[in-house]
Parts: C-alpha cells; structure tokens; sequence
C-alpha cells in the first residue's frame, strides 16, 4: 500500500540552507521511494502569527512555491499546497482543540520558547504572544492528521510537536474510535538542524540563516563569515565539533566529507575549509537556484500549481473530515 507523507515551511522569511537540511533534503530521500506519495504545504497560517504585512507574507509564499519546485520535489507523486487553500485543516484543528489540554498546549515549544524569551526580558509571560502562536501546534496537527499521514520528515526542532500530533490522534480515536492515523516521525539523523552563522541553530528568529538561493558571491561571502574557534593554521581540529562541519555534512557527499576531515586532521586553515565547504553547497544548489529565479518571474504559472495542489488536496482531506465528523457526533 502507498505511504503518505507530510511536511511544511513556514513562509516566514526567504528559504535558508536549514529549511534544506531539516525539511527539503530528508523529504527529497523519502520521496525517492517510490511507493510514497507527498504533500508539500506551505505553512501561511503559521506565518500570518508573526507577519502582518501581506505583500511580505505572499512573496515568501511564492518562494517557498518555487523552492519546493526547483529542488524537484514537484513530481507526480507530490501535491504542493498552500495551507490556507484548505479551509478543511482549520476546521480539523478547531476539532482538536476540544481533545488538547490547555496544560498540553502550555507544553508545546514554540510557545515555550516565546514565554522564555518574555521572562528573560522581565517581560509579562504571555507579552506579545497571539492564539495563532499558542495554538500552533494543533494547526500543524492538523496539517498531519487531515491527509492520513505515514510519516512526517522534520528537523529535531519539529519533533515534539510532532509528538503532541501524536498524542491527539491518539486521545480523538480513543474516545471516537480508531478514525485518524497516527503517523510516525521521521528525522534524518545525520542533518537533523544545522547551526548558522553564529553557531546557534540556523533559525529565522536568530538571524543568523545563509539564504538557499542567494547569489554565489553572495553564499560565498556569507559562508566565509561562518564563526569558527581561533585554532590556527598547522594546529589539527575537530571536525564535529565546527559549526562549518555541521553545515557542510548536509550538502556534501561522503568522499567530500572524508577529505574535508583530512583537511581538519591535517591541520587546514579556516580559509580553505571555507572554500571547500562553499563549494560544496554551490555545487548543490547551482542548478535550482536558476529554476528558482525562473519560477519566481512567473507567478501565474505558481498560480496553476498551487490549484492543482489545492483541488487534489481538498479531495484527499474530504474523506477524513467526513470520518472524523461522524465519529464524533458532528454529523
Ligand atoms: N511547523 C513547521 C516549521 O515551522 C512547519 C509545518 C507546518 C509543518 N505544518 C507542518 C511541518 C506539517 C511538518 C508537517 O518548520
């Protein structure tokens, strides 16, 4: 039987090479396989949390489009949607806020981390912080649980939500019987979240990501100002401990990877690790960032995919919602 897979980019900001290693590159493998079939979602609900100027949110709707479009994961197997198109999934995430503890909820670390932040500036704890932030994580359930899911490929910053995913289903098909599919998770051990410019995880709200798609000048200069420790030249590192490492085990190959470790062994300097590094992500991304370019000169034809995506989604969803109603007295 055909597997289904789900994930999503939040359209919050221009692609980076993390939304590569965490979301893009673990789904390019899995998809692979070809008994999967995939639906791609661009997360603007999530977005519309934090972004109030729609021009902004659309442009980056659009790129995240073109993203998923250029590393070729639209094929005939994969469906790429935008979340909104699918009125279904805010209707199923209003169902699952009935079986969601507010304690759960409380729990769930996007909000977390918000509150965290609040306290460590004096702040109110819930300063700033919207319903759309709170109940973040029964939307991306929803997301998940509408499509009968198999498997969700995230990067390990996902992985607990994706846990409280788990966790609903669970909750609803105890009291309304076996109705939805309890997915399993899926994280690419080897990428998982890569580090940015200042070693933390490359992260929108870090301001620390190297664009995927920015100019080659442009990436080289940004990996060069990757921060690295002071080990001089002649002086042998530790590979697994560089945030340039780091980054690099997601684009390069394992021979790359083998002579990068030499490099460290023996003693190269930052300079040349840089470079190898550089290019090794340019090697990677040379090609989609033209069809990127392309993509984004022609809204109308994103226009047509995302219809597409939207028609085929709704159609998939529609069964689900029909179940889940009547299981829970809805209908
Ligand atoms: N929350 C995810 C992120 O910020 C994006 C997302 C939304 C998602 N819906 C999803 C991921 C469903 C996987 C499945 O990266």
């Amino acid at each position: 039987m055909s597997q289904t897979l789900v994930t999503g980019i939040k359209p919050t900001g221009t692609p980076h090479l993390g939304n590569f290693a965490g979301a893009i590159q673990p789904t390019r493998e899995l998809a692979a396989q070809s008994e999967l079939r995939s639906f791609l979602l661009i997360a603007d609900g999530h977005a519309l949390n934090s972004i109030r100027e729609p021009e902004k949110l659309r442009r980056y709707t659009y790129e995240v489009a073109a993203t998923y479009v250029a590393m070729g994961l639209a094929t005939e197997r994969s469906v790429l949607l935008r979340q909104s198109d699918v009125p279904e999934v805010y209707q199923l995430a209003n169902l699952l806020a009935c079986y969601c503890s507010k304690g759960m909820a409380n729990r769930a670390h996007a909000y977390k981390a918000a509150v965290a932040r609040n306290q460590d500036q004096d702040l109110d704890r819930d300063a700033g912080i919207n319903m759309g932030l709170f109940t973040y994580p029964l939307l991306m359930s929803a997301d998940i649980l509408a499509f009968d899911t198999d498997v969700v490929p995230v990067g390990l910053d996902q992985k607990q939500h994706v846990e409280l995913t788990v966790a609903l289903a669970q909750r609803v098909n105890q009291a309304a019987g076996p109705v939805l599919r309890v997915p399993a998770i899926r994280i690419d051990e080897a990428t998982q979240t890569i580090p940015g410019l200042d070693g933390r995880k490359m992260s929108k709200s870090y301001g620390n990501t190297i664009p995927l798609f920015c100019s080659r000048d442009q990436l080289q200069k940004l990996v060069f100002r990757v921060q690295t420790d002071s080990r001089a030249k002649g002086e042998p590192g530790d590979p697994s401990r560089c945030t340039l490492y780091r980054i690099a085990r997601a684009f390069a190959n394992e021979q790359e990877l083998r002579s990068l470790r030499h490099d460290y062994e023996t003693g190269a300097g930052y300079g040349h690790i840089k470079e190898q590094v550089f290019e090794q992500i340019d090697a990677v991304i040379h090609e989609p960032r033209k069809r990127f370019e392309q993509l984004l000169e022609d809204r109308e034809a994103l226009d047509g995919i995302l219809e597409r995506g939207a028609q085929i989604a709704r159609d998939s969803v529609r069964p689900v919602m029909a179940r889940v109603r009547a299981a829970t007295g809805l209908l």
